[in-house]
């Protein structure tokens, strides 16, 4: 199969008013990527010399969503054709293969595009190959008329057609693929004499036969060519995506042990024979090697986890922590922008931000590094070997050194040299006997007021 230049463009302008949002609907998110990234990363796959997305008017902020991909803006949206010809100046001298896709569909899969651009390299050299579904309610779809001999013959939107038109299953899915060079040519002829008075891009399927050239239909999945409306479709598009991620991690190699229950993102990277209690969810930017335990209920974002480390029960990591081999970080403990090295542990009921734990340090249960007078955030650095005794606060900046240990119940505010002992608490008095005496005071009292 000869290699064909192809473009790619990406119709968005669409208001998406279903979803009741000020967020233009191709930036609402899907495991935590927005939409219309979701369908132009399917397309890269595909190696595409231009990418164009149509926006509407106001709708700049996309803009940066969708970089390095060139907008266009139509203005006023006038239907699908309308929307490729707005994009048509960002490809001009361009003669290859165009796809066009819809900035809602984010569950696109590189292989159903793969399907399209080989139909359109048949031999009848189609001008046009569409995508057809059958969904199980074909409802207000647009309806793919077949010739005898298969070929496709004409797209009918749902409210031109007919009864009998109507009874066709086989739908539009709306993404299509068409030929570079003779799409101009089609376009000039599109015409708004219709329901809705828009310039339908289907309507290029039936201008092409009448030019006397084939167009083709794809039978794509249901599920891969789901468009997104509502908030409602948004959350079936989640659960189809968490299914593939959760599926993909599990044919790599990572455990699950309730998979429905365990959140991922598009770009969480887990190793081999790591192993995932329920109710896990991942934010974005985690890397995990292989060989790692993360315990039920525990929430991770922005963190790179080595390999043999164990996280949880209930563990918080956030952006920036960085986590090395065999550490253990334990239940109640909130790590921010911090390295905790090999071996180190976390256990309980701990929060350290912006410090570095060193190799084999001990952080004792209700530690908390005080990173944050009001105004800066400071630095705690411990050493290796360090013993932090519980429920001591470290009020940042300030060293703890190597094989240091900090009494348990310190404030610490001073540096504490490697391998002596910081202990910054009120000194504990003793008064023998004050407790019995207390006590017979009291119930004293209470007989006399009784007796009143
Ligand atoms: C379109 C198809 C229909 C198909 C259905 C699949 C046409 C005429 N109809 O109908 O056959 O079954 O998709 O979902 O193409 N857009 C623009 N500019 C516009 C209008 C739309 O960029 O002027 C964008 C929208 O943002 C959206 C996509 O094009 O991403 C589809 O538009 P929409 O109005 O949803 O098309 P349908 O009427 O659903
Ligand atoms: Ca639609």
């Amino acid at each position: 199969m000869a290699k064909r230049s192809l473009a790619v463009i990406v119709l968005a302008a669409g208001q998406g008013t279903r979803m009741r949002s000020s967020l233009p609907k191709v930036l609402h998110e899907v495991a935590g990527k927005a939409m219309v990234r979701h369908v132009l990363d399917a397309a890269a796959d595909l190696k595409p010399q231009r990418s164009v997305v149509v926006l509407g008017r106001g709708m700049e902020r996309v803009a940066s969503a969708v970089a390095p991909a060139a907008i266009a803006i139509q203005d006023p949206p006038q239907g699908t054709g309308d929307a490729v010809r707005a994009a048509m100046g960002a490809l001009k001298g361009f003669a290859g293969d165009v796809l066009v896709l819809y900035g809602d569909t984010p569950l696109l899969t590189p292989d159903s595009l793969k399907r399209m651009l080989a139909a359109r390299r048949g031999k009848s050299d189609p001008a046009v190959v569409v995508a057809g579904f059958t969904p199980a309610d074909p409802a207000a779809y647009g309806r793919l008329l077949l010739d005898k001999r298969g070929s496709l013959q004409r797209i009918v939107e749902f409210k031109e057609a007919n009864a009998e038109e109507r009874q066709v299953r086989f739908c539009n899915a709306g993404l299509m693929v068409l030929d570079g060079a003779r799409l101009p040519k089609l376009l000039k002829q599109l015409s708004n004499d219709n329901a809705k008075g828009e310039y339908y891009l289907t309507d290029l399927v039936h201008l092409a036969r009448v030019a006397g050239w084939d167009c083709r239909a794809v039978e794509a999945d249901a599920i891969d060519v789901m468009g997104v409306n509502n908030r409602v479709e948004l959350a079936e598009a989640e659960a189809h995506l968490q299914n593939r991620l959760r599926r993909a991690a599990m044919e790599n190699g990572v455990t699950l042990v309730a998979p429905e229950t365990v959140f991922l993102r598009s770009d969480t990277k887990l190793g081999r024979d790591v192993v995932i209690e329920p109710h896990v969810v991942f934010g974005p930017h985690v890397r995990v090697a292989d060989n790692v335990v993360i315990r039920a209920f525990s929430h991770i974002e922005g963190a790179s986890i080595a390999s043999g480390a164990t996280i949880g029960p209930y563990a918080r990591l956030r952006p920036g922590a960085d986590i090395a081999s065999d550490a253990h970080i334990g239940n109640f403990v909130e790590i921010k922008n911090a390295s905790i090295e090999a071996g180190a542990k976390v256990n309980h009921l701990t929060y350290i931000g912006d410090a570095r734990v060193g190799a084999k340090a001990n952080i004792g249960a209700g530690t908390i590094t005080c990173n944050y007078d009001g105004f800066n955030k400071s630095h705690t650095d411990i050493g290796k070997g360090a013993f932090i005794g519980s429920n001591s606060s470290l009020v940042a900046p300030v060293k703890i050194g190597d094989g240091a240990i900090v009494a348990a119940g310190s404030v610490i505010v001073r540096d504490v040299p490697a391998d002596a002992l910081g202990l910054g608490r009120g000194q504990q008095v003793e008064k023998p006997g004050f407790a019995a005496r207390f006590r017979s005071q009291k119930q004293k009292q209470k007989q006399k007021q009784k007796k009143k």
